[in-house]
């Protein structure tokens, strides 16, 4: 049979929401449900690669053979995609990070007060700009979840994080963005190309941005 586009190599893809205690009952995240993500996760495990899977806390069931590795907080994300990222060939950032986290995380139940109460935040760590730091020959794809002024923000991303590829969404569009089985992305290479999709199925899309790392391997001469 003929060998798969990516068998032989490591995939590390991240899904889902962090989660960033506030206290034992209380937490701040966001509306990913991980569709997107395990979408790719699937579609790399169809494409013959070893695929490792970093989540987020979602209600959906992984895709059957790639590892899982669960984590709540964008710290134990870190963490756990630097743990994968010396021996892998492509990366995935899929993951709907949170930017802030309270600065202090109570031991116990915060009680109600009388007047308002303030939440300090301190900003987590940029696990895509820190891999991008970090890089050597893997393949670096990011996201970009925007409510305006997509291209813009999607190039600067791709500068700034030293990424390969970035997937943009405006995720105020109807059918695209976070919860729902469709997606409507445009693709930003580093080479300047750009390549716009309509709304798809996330399987399809997903297999459509891994169509595109294989071409970027490639290039990479391997
Ligand atoms: O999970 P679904 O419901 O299917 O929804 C899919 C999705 C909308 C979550 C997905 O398509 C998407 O856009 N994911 C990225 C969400 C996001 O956090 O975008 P951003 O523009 O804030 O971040 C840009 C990139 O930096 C992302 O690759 C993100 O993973 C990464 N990031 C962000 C913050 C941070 N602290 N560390 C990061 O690595």
């Amino acid at each position: 049979s003929q060998k798969k586009p990516l068998s032989g190599k490591n995939i590390v893809v991240t899904a889902g929401p962090t989660r960033e205690k506030i206290d034992p009952v209380r937490y701040l995240t966001n509306h990913s449900s991980g569709k997107m993500g395990y979408a790719i996760a699937e579609a790399a495990k169809k494409l013959g690669g070893n695929v490792t899977l970093i989540s987020g806390p979602v209600s959906i069931q992984p895709p059957a053979g790639v590892k899982v590795v669960k984590v709540e907080s964008a710290e134990e994300m870190y963490q756990a995609v630097l743990k994968e990222y010396d021996h892998a060939q492509i990366v995935v950032k899929t993951a709907a990070v949170a930017d802030y986290r309270p600065k202090y995380a109570a031991d116990q139940k915060i009680k109600k007060q009388p007047g308002e109460e303030v939440l300090q935040l301190e900003r987590t760590k940029d696990i895509l700009y820190e891999l991008g730091q970090k890089k050597q020959s893997q393949l670096l794809i990011g996201f970009a979840a925007e409510t305006d002024h997509l291209e813009e923000y999607a190039s600067k991303k791709l500068k700034k994080k030293n990424a390969d590829m970035i997937v943009a969404n405006n995720v105020k569009t109807e059918g695209a963005g976070f919860g729902t089985d469709t997606n409507i992305v445009t693709l930003y290479k580093k080479d300047g190309s750009v390549i716009e999709l309509p709304l798809l199925d996330k399987k399809t899309v997903a297999m459509k941005i891994l169509e595109e790392a294989c071409l970027l391997l490639g290039a990479n001469g391997e």
